[in-house]
Protein backbone atom coordinates (compact mmCIF):
# COMPACT_ATOMS: atom_id res chain seq x y z
CA UNK A 1 0.00 0.00 0.00
CA UNK A 2 1.50 3.64 -1.14
CA UNK A 3 1.43 6.45 1.17
CA UNK A 4 -1.09 8.94 -0.43
CA UNK A 5 0.39 12.68 -1.08
CA UNK A 6 -2.28 14.42 0.33
CA UNK A 7 -3.77 13.43 4.23
CA UNK A 8 -6.99 15.62 5.35
CA UNK A 9 -7.20 14.89 8.87
CA UNK A 10 -10.23 16.02 10.82
CA UNK A 11 -9.72 19.72 9.28
CA UNK A 12 -11.88 22.00 10.73
CA UNK A 13 -12.15 25.71 8.56
CA UNK A 14 -14.97 28.40 10.28
CA UNK A 15 -15.55 31.97 8.40
CA UNK A 16 -16.21 34.75 11.14
CA UNK A 17 -19.05 36.93 10.22
CA UNK A 18 -20.50 39.52 12.51
CA UNK A 19 -20.68 38.64 15.57
CA UNK A 20 -21.23 34.41 14.87
CA UNK A 21 -19.12 31.40 12.70
CA UNK A 22 -19.83 29.97 10.37
CA UNK A 23 -18.91 26.15 10.81
CA UNK A 24 -17.68 25.66 6.70
CA UNK A 25 -15.79 22.92 7.30
CA UNK A 26 -16.42 20.46 10.49
CA UNK A 27 -13.79 17.68 11.26
CA UNK A 28 -13.15 16.80 7.21
CA UNK A 29 -11.15 13.63 7.00
CA UNK A 30 -9.87 12.27 3.44
CA UNK A 31 -6.80 11.29 1.97
CA UNK A 32 -5.54 12.17 -1.87
CA UNK A 33 -3.78 9.35 -3.65
CA UNK A 34 0.14 9.78 -5.40
CA UNK A 35 -1.46 9.81 -8.49
CA UNK A 36 -5.67 9.99 -9.87
CA UNK A 37 -8.05 12.22 -9.85
CA UNK A 38 -10.11 12.73 -6.45
CA UNK A 39 -13.94 14.57 -7.14
CA UNK A 40 -14.68 16.57 -4.05
CA UNK A 41 -18.44 16.26 -4.73
CA UNK A 42 -21.65 17.88 -2.04
CA UNK A 43 -24.60 20.86 -2.70
CA UNK A 44 -23.68 24.54 -3.20
CA UNK A 45 -21.90 25.97 0.63
CA UNK A 46 -21.18 22.54 1.34
CA UNK A 47 -17.50 23.62 1.80
CA UNK A 48 -15.74 22.28 -0.68
CA UNK A 49 -14.06 25.72 -1.91
CA UNK A 50 -13.12 26.05 1.85
CA UNK A 51 -11.57 22.92 1.66
CA UNK A 52 -9.79 23.34 -2.14
CA UNK A 53 -8.64 27.05 -0.31
CA UNK A 54 -7.40 25.99 2.80
CA UNK A 55 -4.87 23.36 1.16
CA UNK A 56 -3.45 25.93 -0.56
CA UNK A 57 -3.76 28.38 2.74
CA UNK A 58 -5.01 31.10 0.51
CA UNK A 59 -8.26 32.14 2.64
CA UNK A 60 -10.23 35.21 2.90
CA UNK A 61 -9.64 37.55 5.83
CA UNK A 62 -12.46 36.35 7.79
CA UNK A 63 -11.54 32.50 7.55
CA UNK A 64 -10.54 30.85 10.79
CA UNK A 65 -8.41 26.97 10.92
CA UNK A 66 -10.29 25.52 13.78
CA UNK A 67 -8.09 22.22 13.73
CA UNK A 68 -6.85 19.27 12.13
CA UNK A 69 -4.29 18.90 9.81
CA UNK A 70 -3.17 18.69 5.74
CA UNK A 71 -0.30 16.42 5.28
CA UNK A 72 1.65 16.85 1.74
CA UNK A 73 4.12 14.16 1.19
CA UNK A 74 4.10 13.90 5.06
CA UNK A 75 4.71 17.44 5.76
CA UNK A 76 1.77 19.35 8.12
CA UNK A 77 0.98 22.25 5.79
CA UNK A 78 -0.30 24.14 8.67
CA UNK A 79 2.80 24.16 10.23
CA UNK A 80 4.99 25.69 7.56
CA UNK A 81 5.82 29.21 7.51
CA UNK A 82 4.52 31.64 5.14
CA UNK A 83 7.67 31.84 3.09
CA UNK A 84 7.55 27.64 3.31
CA UNK A 85 4.16 27.52 2.03
CA UNK A 86 4.80 30.02 -0.66
CA UNK A 87 7.58 27.99 -2.19
CA UNK A 88 4.82 25.27 -2.65
CA UNK A 89 2.29 26.98 -3.89
CA UNK A 90 2.40 26.68 -7.94
CA UNK A 91 5.51 24.46 -7.57
CA UNK A 92 3.95 21.64 -5.84
CA UNK A 93 0.33 22.45 -5.46
CA UNK A 94 -1.47 24.45 -7.75
CA UNK A 95 -4.94 25.92 -7.73
CA UNK A 96 -7.32 26.46 -9.99
CA UNK A 97 -10.01 28.96 -8.40
CA UNK A 98 -13.34 28.40 -9.13
CA UNK A 99 -13.90 31.20 -11.44
CA UNK A 100 -10.85 30.78 -13.11
CA UNK A 101 -12.08 31.55 -16.76
CA UNK A 102 -12.92 35.05 -15.47
CA UNK A 103 -10.07 35.65 -13.51
CA UNK A 104 -7.39 36.07 -16.09
CA UNK A 105 -6.63 39.18 -16.30
CA UNK A 106 -8.00 40.80 -19.05
CA UNK A 107 -5.18 43.22 -20.13
CA UNK A 108 -2.44 41.36 -20.42
CA UNK A 109 -1.86 38.98 -23.58
CA UNK A 110 -1.55 34.97 -21.81
CA UNK A 111 2.26 35.11 -23.10
CA UNK A 112 2.34 37.67 -20.67
CA UNK A 113 0.68 36.19 -17.89
CA UNK A 114 2.13 32.35 -18.18
CA UNK A 115 5.54 34.37 -18.53
CA UNK A 116 5.01 35.71 -15.82
CA UNK A 117 4.60 33.22 -13.37
CA UNK A 118 7.63 30.82 -15.33
CA UNK A 119 10.27 33.54 -14.74
CA UNK A 120 9.20 35.05 -11.31
CA UNK A 121 8.03 31.69 -9.60
CA UNK A 122 10.22 29.24 -12.35
CA UNK A 123 13.29 31.08 -12.29
CA UNK A 124 13.45 30.60 -16.21
CA UNK A 125 14.95 33.20 -18.57
CA UNK A 126 12.82 35.09 -21.16
CA UNK A 127 13.80 32.28 -24.15
CA UNK A 128 13.50 29.27 -21.81
CA UNK A 129 9.42 30.35 -20.99
CA UNK A 130 8.55 31.47 -24.49
CA UNK A 131 9.95 27.53 -25.20
CA UNK A 132 7.88 26.25 -22.12
CA UNK A 133 5.11 28.40 -22.79
CA UNK A 134 4.42 26.57 -26.27
CA UNK A 135 5.22 23.16 -24.86
CA UNK A 136 2.05 23.67 -22.19
CA UNK A 137 -0.51 25.27 -25.09
CA UNK A 138 0.22 22.37 -26.89
CA UNK A 139 0.08 20.23 -23.80
CA UNK A 140 -3.52 21.29 -23.24
CA UNK A 141 -4.16 21.57 -26.79
CA UNK A 142 -4.03 24.91 -27.95
CA UNK A 143 -2.16 26.05 -31.36
CA UNK A 144 1.10 27.91 -29.71
CA UNK A 145 0.35 31.04 -31.63
CA UNK A 146 -2.80 32.10 -29.47
CA UNK A 147 -0.46 33.26 -26.68
CA UNK A 148 -0.45 35.93 -28.20
CA UNK A 149 -3.85 36.88 -27.45
CA UNK A 150 -5.56 38.33 -24.32
CA UNK A 151 -8.32 36.50 -22.01
CA UNK A 152 -11.29 37.73 -24.74
CA UNK A 153 -10.35 36.06 -27.55
CA UNK A 154 -10.58 32.57 -26.14
CA UNK A 155 -13.86 31.16 -25.92
CA UNK A 156 -15.16 29.80 -22.19
CA UNK A 157 -13.84 26.26 -22.91
CA UNK A 158 -10.19 27.14 -23.82
CA UNK A 159 -9.97 30.02 -21.52
CA UNK A 160 -10.33 26.60 -18.99
CA UNK A 161 -7.63 25.31 -20.70
CA UNK A 162 -5.45 28.23 -20.54
CA UNK A 163 -6.44 27.68 -16.84
CA UNK A 164 -5.01 24.39 -16.67
CA UNK A 165 -1.73 25.24 -18.72
CA UNK A 166 -0.87 27.90 -16.29
CA UNK A 167 -1.94 25.42 -13.00
CA UNK A 168 0.52 22.88 -14.92
CA UNK A 169 3.17 25.98 -15.36
CA UNK A 170 5.55 25.15 -12.63
CA UNK A 171 5.23 20.83 -12.79
CA UNK A 172 3.09 20.59 -9.40
CA UNK A 173 2.48 17.18 -8.06
CA UNK A 174 -0.91 18.61 -7.07
CA UNK A 175 -3.60 20.69 -9.00
CA UNK A 176 -6.71 21.56 -7.47
CA UNK A 177 -9.61 22.30 -9.44
CA UNK A 178 -12.55 24.41 -8.39
CA UNK A 179 -15.54 23.36 -10.88
CA UNK A 180 -13.60 23.95 -13.72
CA UNK A 181 -16.35 22.72 -15.47
CA UNK A 182 -19.41 23.99 -14.62
CA UNK A 183 -20.20 27.18 -16.70
CA UNK A 184 -19.40 25.15 -19.62
CA UNK A 185 -21.88 23.46 -22.32
CA UNK A 186 -22.01 19.39 -22.04
CA UNK A 187 -19.86 18.51 -24.90
CA UNK A 188 -16.76 21.16 -23.96
CA UNK A 189 -17.38 19.51 -20.27
CA UNK A 190 -16.59 16.34 -21.14
CA UNK A 191 -13.69 17.52 -23.95
CA UNK A 192 -12.38 19.01 -20.64
CA UNK A 193 -12.50 16.30 -18.21
CA UNK A 194 -11.51 13.99 -20.93
CA UNK A 195 -7.73 16.19 -21.31
CA UNK A 196 -7.53 16.97 -17.68
CA UNK A 197 -7.88 13.09 -17.36
CA UNK A 198 -5.28 12.83 -19.92
CA UNK A 199 -2.84 14.88 -18.77
CA UNK A 200 -3.07 13.57 -15.20
CA UNK A 201 -2.48 10.29 -16.57
CA UNK A 202 0.47 11.31 -18.69
CA UNK A 203 1.87 13.23 -16.18
CA UNK A 204 1.71 11.22 -13.52
CA UNK A 205 0.29 13.97 -11.19
CA UNK A 206 -3.03 14.24 -8.47
CA UNK A 207 -5.91 16.02 -9.21
CA UNK A 208 -8.68 17.21 -6.80
CA UNK A 209 -11.34 17.78 -8.75
CA UNK A 210 -14.35 20.26 -6.50
CA UNK A 211 -17.79 19.93 -8.41
CA UNK A 212 -21.25 20.03 -7.52
CA UNK A 213 -22.20 17.18 -10.04
CA UNK A 214 -21.88 13.94 -9.35
CA UNK A 215 -22.07 13.19 -12.56
CA UNK A 216 -18.71 14.25 -13.38
CA UNK A 217 -16.95 12.55 -10.60
CA UNK A 218 -18.68 9.50 -12.27
CA UNK A 219 -17.06 10.10 -15.49
CA UNK A 220 -14.06 11.14 -14.64
CA UNK A 221 -12.50 10.79 -10.91
CA UNK A 222 -10.89 7.25 -9.57
CA UNK A 223 -12.06 8.57 -6.04
CA UNK A 224 -15.18 10.39 -4.54
CA UNK A 225 -15.52 12.29 -1.17
CA UNK A 226 -18.79 13.02 -0.28
CA UNK A 227 -19.60 16.40 1.47
CA UNK A 228 -22.57 17.54 3.04
CA UNK A 229 -23.16 20.52 5.31
CA UNK A 230 -18.90 20.93 6.34
CA UNK A 231 -18.44 17.33 6.37
CA UNK A 232 -17.24 14.39 4.72
CA UNK A 233 -20.21 11.90 4.77
CA UNK A 234 -18.63 9.03 2.46
CA UNK A 235 -15.40 8.26 0.47
CA UNK A 236 -14.31 5.45 -1.76
CA UNK A 237 -13.27 3.95 -4.64
CA UNK A 238 -15.93 5.77 -7.55
CA UNK A 239 -16.97 2.82 -9.46
CA UNK A 240 -17.30 1.04 -5.27
CA UNK A 241 -19.13 4.08 -3.66
CA UNK A 242 -21.48 5.00 -6.82
CA UNK A 243 -22.71 1.18 -7.75
CA UNK A 244 -22.99 0.40 -4.17
CA UNK A 245 -23.70 4.03 -1.94
CA UNK A 246 -23.57 3.59 2.22
CA UNK A 247 -25.01 7.11 3.10
CA UNK A 248 -28.54 7.98 1.72
CA UNK A 249 -27.06 12.03 0.70
CA UNK A 250 -24.70 9.97 -1.96
CA UNK A 251 -28.16 7.89 -3.41
CA UNK A 252 -29.85 10.67 -2.99
CA UNK A 253 -27.21 12.91 -4.61
CA UNK A 254 -26.85 10.01 -7.42
CA UNK A 255 -30.72 10.29 -8.63
CA UNK A 256 -30.35 14.46 -8.72
CA UNK A 257 -28.06 14.65 -11.86
CA UNK A 258 -28.03 13.53 -15.09
CA UNK A 259 -25.48 11.28 -16.54
CA UNK A 260 -22.37 13.01 -18.25
CA UNK A 261 -22.73 9.55 -20.62
CA UNK A 262 -26.75 9.04 -21.17
CA UNK A 263 -29.22 10.92 -21.04
CA UNK A 264 -31.71 8.83 -19.89
CA UNK A 265 -33.33 7.98 -15.73
CA UNK A 266 -35.44 10.03 -14.12
CA UNK A 267 -34.01 13.19 -11.83
CA UNK A 268 -35.17 12.89 -8.62
CA UNK A 269 -34.35 15.70 -6.32
CA UNK A 270 -33.60 15.77 -2.80
CA UNK A 271 -36.36 18.05 -1.56
CA UNK A 272 -35.21 20.57 1.37
CA UNK A 273 -31.93 22.24 1.87
CA UNK A 274 -28.62 21.89 3.26
CA UNK A 275 -28.76 23.30 7.47
CA UNK A 276 -27.18 26.94 8.30
CA UNK A 277 -23.58 26.27 9.12
CA UNK A 278 -23.53 28.87 11.55
CA UNK A 279 -25.69 26.71 13.82
CA UNK A 280 -25.95 23.14 12.41
CA UNK A 281 -28.23 20.53 13.61
CA UNK A 282 -27.05 18.33 16.44
CA UNK A 283 -26.50 14.35 15.21
CA UNK A 284 -26.30 13.56 11.43
CA UNK A 285 -27.06 16.99 9.57
CA UNK A 286 -28.57 15.58 6.93
CA UNK A 287 -31.59 13.85 9.13
CA UNK A 288 -33.53 16.44 8.28
CA UNK A 289 -34.04 15.93 4.32
CA UNK A 290 -33.16 12.26 5.09
CA UNK A 291 -36.01 9.45 4.19
CA UNK A 292 -34.41 6.98 5.92
CA UNK A 293 -34.33 9.29 9.39
CA UNK A 294 -34.69 7.56 12.44
CA UNK A 295 -35.31 9.57 15.94
CA UNK A 296 -31.57 8.33 16.98
CA UNK A 297 -30.25 9.89 14.05
CA UNK A 298 -30.56 13.59 15.54
CA UNK A 299 -28.96 12.12 18.39
CA UNK A 300 -26.12 10.53 16.88
CA UNK A 301 -22.75 12.28 15.97
CA UNK A 302 -21.72 11.74 12.24
CA UNK A 303 -18.82 9.18 12.36
CA UNK A 304 -17.17 7.83 9.34
CA UNK A 305 -17.37 3.76 9.53
CA UNK A 306 -15.15 1.66 7.30
CA UNK A 307 -18.02 -0.08 5.29
CA UNK A 308 -16.04 -2.70 2.75
CA UNK A 309 -12.43 -3.48 2.85
CA UNK A 310 -10.91 -2.61 -0.03
CA UNK A 311 -7.44 -2.43 -1.39
CA UNK A 312 -5.55 0.80 -2.06
CA UNK A 313 -4.89 3.72 -0.32
CA UNK A 314 -7.86 4.21 1.38
CA UNK A 315 -10.93 2.48 1.83
CA UNK A 316 -14.73 3.15 1.85
CA UNK A 317 -16.34 4.69 4.44
CA UNK A 318 -19.33 6.15 5.32
CA UNK A 319 -21.07 8.16 7.89
CA UNK A 320 -24.47 6.68 8.35
CA UNK A 321 -25.39 5.11 11.54
CA UNK A 322 -27.55 2.96 9.19
CA UNK A 323 -24.90 1.80 7.23
CA UNK A 324 -25.69 -1.96 8.10
CA UNK A 325 -29.12 -1.15 6.32
CA UNK A 326 -27.35 0.20 3.14
CA UNK A 327 -28.82 -2.69 0.77
CA UNK A 328 -32.36 -2.42 1.74
CA UNK A 329 -32.18 2.15 1.67
CA UNK A 330 -30.38 1.28 -1.82
CA UNK A 331 -33.25 -0.56 -2.66
CA UNK A 332 -36.02 1.97 -1.76
CA UNK A 333 -33.99 5.36 -2.77
CA UNK A 334 -34.21 4.14 -6.72
CA UNK A 335 -37.82 4.73 -5.67
CA UNK A 336 -38.95 8.30 -6.96
CA UNK A 337 -41.23 7.87 -4.11
CA UNK A 338 -39.28 7.62 -1.55
CA UNK A 339 -38.01 10.94 -2.42
CA UNK A 340 -40.71 13.28 -2.59
CA UNK A 341 -42.85 11.73 0.66
N1 LIG B 1 -15.63 34.56 3.12
C1 LIG B 1 -16.69 34.00 3.70
N2 LIG B 1 -17.25 34.56 4.79
C2 LIG B 1 -18.31 33.99 5.41
N3 LIG B 1 -18.87 32.84 5.03
C3 LIG B 1 -18.35 32.23 3.95
C4 LIG B 1 -17.24 32.77 3.23
N4 LIG B 1 -16.96 31.93 2.20
C5 LIG B 1 -17.84 30.93 2.28
N5 LIG B 1 -18.68 31.09 3.33
C6 LIG B 1 -19.75 30.18 3.77
O1 LIG B 1 -19.13 28.92 4.05
C7 LIG B 1 -19.94 27.85 3.61
C8 LIG B 1 -19.18 27.00 2.64
O2 LIG B 1 -18.88 27.75 1.48
P1 LIG B 1 -18.02 27.19 0.26
O3 LIG B 1 -17.79 28.30 -0.69
O4 LIG B 1 -16.84 26.46 0.78
O5 LIG B 1 -19.05 26.13 -0.36
P2 LIG B 1 -19.02 25.34 -1.75
O6 LIG B 1 -19.33 23.92 -1.41
O7 LIG B 1 -17.77 25.62 -2.47
O8 LIG B 1 -20.27 25.95 -2.52
P3 LIG B 1 -20.49 26.22 -4.11
O9 LIG B 1 -20.85 24.87 -4.69
O10 LIG B 1 -21.64 27.15 -4.14
O11 LIG B 1 -19.25 26.78 -4.68
C9 LIG B 1 -21.20 28.48 3.03
O12 LIG B 1 -22.17 28.51 4.06
C10 LIG B 1 -20.77 29.89 2.68
O13 LIG B 1 -21.84 30.79 2.74
MG1 LIG C 1 -17.38 26.48 -4.30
Amino acid sequence: MTAPLLSIRDLSVSYVVGNGMVHAVDGATFDVPAAGIVGLVGESGCGKSTIARALTRVVPKNARFAGGEIFFDGTDLLKLSEGEMNRLRWGDIAFIPQSAMNSLDPVYRIETQLGEVLRQRGGLSKAEAREKSEALFELVGIEPRRLRDFPHQFSGGMRQRVAIALALALDPKLIIADEPVTALDVIVQRQILDQLQALQQRLGISVILVTHDISVVAYVCDRIVVMYAGQVVESGDTRTVLTAPYHPYTMGLYNAFPDLQSSQGILTPIEGSPPDLSAPPSGCRFAPRCPFVEPECRATEMVLHEVEIVDGPAGHVSACRRNGDAEMLRAKASEVATWSA
